[in-house]
C-alpha cells in the first residue's frame, strides 16, 4: 500500500523479479491490485498484493472492496515517498488501512517504509528518517509497526524486505539454532542463510533471539559491518545479473583474503549459504566439505 509513485512495485520488480533499479522508471502505474504468487523457500507461496496508489484505487479499497482487501493479511507493508507533499493525505489513507486491517486481519504486522532516502542528503538522512518514525509511530496509534528508511538504489531495500519475509517464515528460528550449530562445527565466524532467488537473508548464526533484534550484529571478537548482511543480498544479486548478461549461471564464490575466508555456495534447492572464517588454519576444502555434509540436514 502507499500514494502512487511511492515505489512500491519498484521494489517489488527488484526484489521478486531480480530487475535493476535502472529499469524502474520504465513502469507504468499499477492498475487496481497486481497480484503475485512467489515461490519462496520451494514450499512457502508469497501472496504478494500491489495496490494501485491512485486516489481513485484507494477510495475503492477502503469501502467496497475493503473486506476483500484487508482479510487474511499476514503482513501490510505501507509505502511512503520521504519526499510526498502530500503527507496528511497519505497518513489519511494509512489510518484507514489500519483500521481496515484491525476489522479484518487483527494480528497482521505493520511494516513501514520511508521510501527513496536517496532522495535526502546523506549528512541529513539520519535526521530525517527519524523524524519520520515519530511522525509515523504517532500515526499509528497502539499498533506496533517497524519502520524502515529505504531506497533502490542501496542495500537498505534488502534490510527491509529480509525483515518482512523474516516474519512470514514458520521456523525462521529453528534455521537460527541450526546455523549456531552448523557455525561452530566450522570455527566460523558467522554463517548466513540467502533465499536462492531473491536472495534475502532468511536466518543468520547470530546469537541474538528476539526478533527485533534481527539483523543486528553477533557478539563476536571481529569487527563486523552491521550493514554486512544486506550488502551482501545487494552485492550478490549484482552479480548474479552481471553473470547473467554473460550468459553464464553463478554457482558459487570463494574468497581467501589475508583476514578471513568466505565460501557462499548452495546450501539446498532453495538456499544458499555463506560462510566467513577468521581462522587462517582452516582451509576453504573443508568449509566446502562441511558445508556438503550439512546439505542433508538442512533440505
Ligand atoms: P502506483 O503503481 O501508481 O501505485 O505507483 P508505485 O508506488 O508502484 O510507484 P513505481 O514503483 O511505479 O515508482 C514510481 C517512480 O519512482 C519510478 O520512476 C521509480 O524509478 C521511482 N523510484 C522507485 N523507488 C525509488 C527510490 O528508492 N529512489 C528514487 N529516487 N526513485 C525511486
Amino acid at each position: 500500500m502507499g500514494a502512487s509513485g511511492s515505489g512500491k512495485t519498484s521494489m517489488r520488480s527488484m526484489i521478486f523479479s531480480n530487475n535493476p533499479a535502472s529499469l524502474t522508471s520504465r513502469l507504468g502505474a499499477t492498475i487496481d491490485v497486481e497480484q503475485n504468487h512467489v515461490r519462496f523457500l520451494g514450499d512457502l507461496i508469497l501472496n504478494l498484493w500491489d495496490c494501485g496508489g491512485q486516489d481513485a484505487f484507494m477510495d475503492s479499497y477502503l469501502s467496497t472492496q475493503r473486506s476483500v482487501i484487508f482479510s487474511h493479511v499476514g503482513v501490510m507493508i505501507y509505502v511512503f515517498d520521504v519526499e510526498s507533499r502530500e503527507m496528511e493525505k497519505d497518513l489519511e489513507y494509512y489510518r484507514d488501512c489500519l483500521d481496515g486491517l484491525s476489522q479484518f486481519s487483527k494480528d497482521a504486522n505493520v511494516f513501514l517504509l520511508v521510501h527513496k532516502i536517496d532522495l535526502v542528503r546523506d549528512t541529513e538522512r539520519n535526521a530525517v528518517v527519524q523524524r519520520k518514525v515519530a511522525e509515523l509511530e504517532k500515526a499509528s496509534g497502539e499498533t506496533p509497526v517497524k519502520v524502515f528508511g529505504t531506497s533502490i538504489y542501496d542495500e537498505s531495500l534488502y534490510k527491509a524486505w529480509s525483515n518482512i519475509v523474516n516474519t512470514l517464515i514458520p521456523n525462521a528460528r529453528n534455521l537460527s539454532k541450526h546455523l549456531r550449530i552448523f557455525a561452530e562445527a566450522c570455527s566460523a565466524t558467522e554463517v548466513i542463510l540467502f533465499e536462492r532467488t531473491t536472495f534475502l537473508v532468511i536466518a543468520t548464526s547470530s546469537r541474538t533471539d528476539s526478533s527485533d533484534a534481527f539483523p543486528s550484529g553477533p557478539v563476536v571478537l571481529h569487527a563486523l559491518d552491521p550493514k554486512r548482511y544486506e550488502r551482501t543480498s545487494e552485492l550478490i544479486k549484482a552479480f548474479k545479473q552481471s553473470c547473467s548478461r554473460l550468459r553464464e549461471e553463478f554457482r558459487s564464490l570463494e574468497m581467501e583474503l589475508a583476514e578471513f575466508t568466505a565460501v557462499l555456495d548452495e546450501m539446498t534447492k532453495n538456499t544458499y549459504v555463506l560462510v566467513v572464517v577468521h581462522d587462517p588454519v582452516i582451509e576453504t576444502a573443508a568449509i566446502k566439505m562441511n558445508i556438503c555434509m550439512a546439505r542433508k540436514k538442512f533440505e
